[in-house]
C-alpha cells in the first residue's frame, strides 16, 4: 500500500478537494472500523487499540477551521511561521523529556532519536524569522500549558511521554506529509528552506518505519491500567494540539481586524 505522500502525488484529483487528507483519513478510518467491528476493542493490540481510541480526537483536531484552511491552500507567510513556532516550543520540550528518560523501560521502546526535530526547527525558525528568531517565538497561554504537562510528565510520569511520542512523530509522519505538500504550494517554498521539519531524511521509509513504530507499542509490557492512562493522555495531546490550532485561528483572526480599517481607508481614498 502506498503511504500518505504517495497517495496524494499519484492521486492529483484528491489534492485538488478541500478536503483531501480528511477523506484518505475517513476511508482508513472506515476500513479499520470494517475489520475492528468482529474484534472486541480490548483484545486488540495497543498500536490498534491506541489509534482506534483516539480516532474521534483526531478528527476533532483536524476539523478546526485553521486546519480546514490549510487543506484548502489557504495559508500565508506569517500564519505558517506562526503555527511553526508553537511546534518549536513543544518538540524542544518533548524531545528533551524524551532524551531525559531514554533509559526508561518503557519510553526507551520509542525513543529514536532518528525523529528528532528541534534542530531542523531552529533551522526553519532561522530561515522563517531570521536572526532575531528567538525574541519572536512567543509562548502564549495554549503552549504554556502544553509545554507544561510535558515537563510534568516528565518529573512524575514519564510513561506517559509515550503517548506525546506516538501522537506526534506518527502525526507527523502522516498528515505531516499533507501539510508538508500543500505549505510548499500556498507558500511558493520550492527548496527545504522552511519546511526541514516535514522532512524526515533519517527516515529512508515512512510506511516501514510507522510498521516498526507500531510494533514496539504492541510489545511494551503495560498493564491494563497503564494502557488507559497512555490512550487518555494521547487524547489529551491530540486536544493541546487543536487547542494550538483554535488559538492560531484567533490571532489570524485578529491580524485580519486590524489590518481592516488600513484596507477600508484605502478603498475610500480610491
Ligand atoms: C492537517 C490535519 C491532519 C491531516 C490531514 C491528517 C492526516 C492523517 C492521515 C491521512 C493519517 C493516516 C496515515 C496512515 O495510516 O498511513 C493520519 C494518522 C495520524 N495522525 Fe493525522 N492528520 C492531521 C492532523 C493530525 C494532528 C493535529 C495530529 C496530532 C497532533 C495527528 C496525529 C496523527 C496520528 C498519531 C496518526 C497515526 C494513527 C495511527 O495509525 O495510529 N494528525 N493523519
Amino acid at each position: 500500500m502506498k503511504n500518505v505522500t504517495e497517495r496524494v502525488e499519484s492521486d492529483p484529483a484528491i489534492v485538488m478537494q478541500g478536503g483531501l487528507a480528511v477523506a484518505v483519513d475517513q476511508q482508513i478510518a472506515m476500513n479499520a472500523d470494517v475489520k475492528e467491528k468482529v474484534e472486541p476493542v480490548e483484545n486488540l493490540p495497543f498500536a490498534k487499540k491506541i489509534r482506534k481510541e483516539t480516532s474521534q480526537a483526531h478528527k476533532l483536531a483536524e476539523s478546526t477551521n485553521f486546519v480546514k484552511g490549510i487543506l484548502r491552500g489557504v495559508m500565508d507567510m506569517e500564519s505558517f511561521a506562526n503555527m511553526q513556532a508553537g511546534m518549536y516550543l513543544v518538540y524542544e520540550a518533548m524531545e528533551e523529556e524524551l532524551d531525559r528518560h531514554k533509559d526508561h523501560p518503557l519510553v526507551r521502546q520509542v525513543h529514536f532519536p532518528e525523529l528528532s526535530r528541534t534542530e531542523v526547527l531552529q533551522q526553519d525558525m532561522q530561515f522563517l524569522y531570521g536572526d532575531d528568531w528567538r525574541n519572536k517565538v512567543k509562548l502564549t497561554p495554549v503552549r504554556r500549558k502544553y509545554i507544561e504537562r510535558i515537563r510534568q510528565l516528565g518529573e512524575q510520569n514519564p510513561e506517559l511521554l509515550v503517548a506525546h511520542s506516538y501522537t506526534r512523530y506518527l502525526g507527523d509522519l502522516s498528515g505531516g506529509q499533507v501539510i508538508l505538500k500543500i505549505a510548499r504550494r500556498s507558500l511558493g517554498l520550492e527548496n527545504r528552506d522552511g519546511l526541514r521539519f516535514f522532512d524526515f531524511d533519517e527516515i529512508e521509509d515512512s510506511k516501514s518505519f510507522k510498521k516498526e513504530y507500531r510494533n514496539r507499542l504492541n510489545n511494551l509490557q503495560l498493564s491494563e491500567i497503564q494502557e488507559r492512562g497512555i490512550i487518555e493522555e494521547a487524547k489529551n495531546v491530540f486536544a493541546l494540539n487543536q487547542s494550538l490550532f483554535e488559538e492560531l485561528e484567533g490571532s489570524w483572526i485578529r491580524a485580519l481586524a486590524n489590518c481592516l480599517p488600513s484596507i477600508f481607508k484605502r478603498s475610500q481614498r480610491a
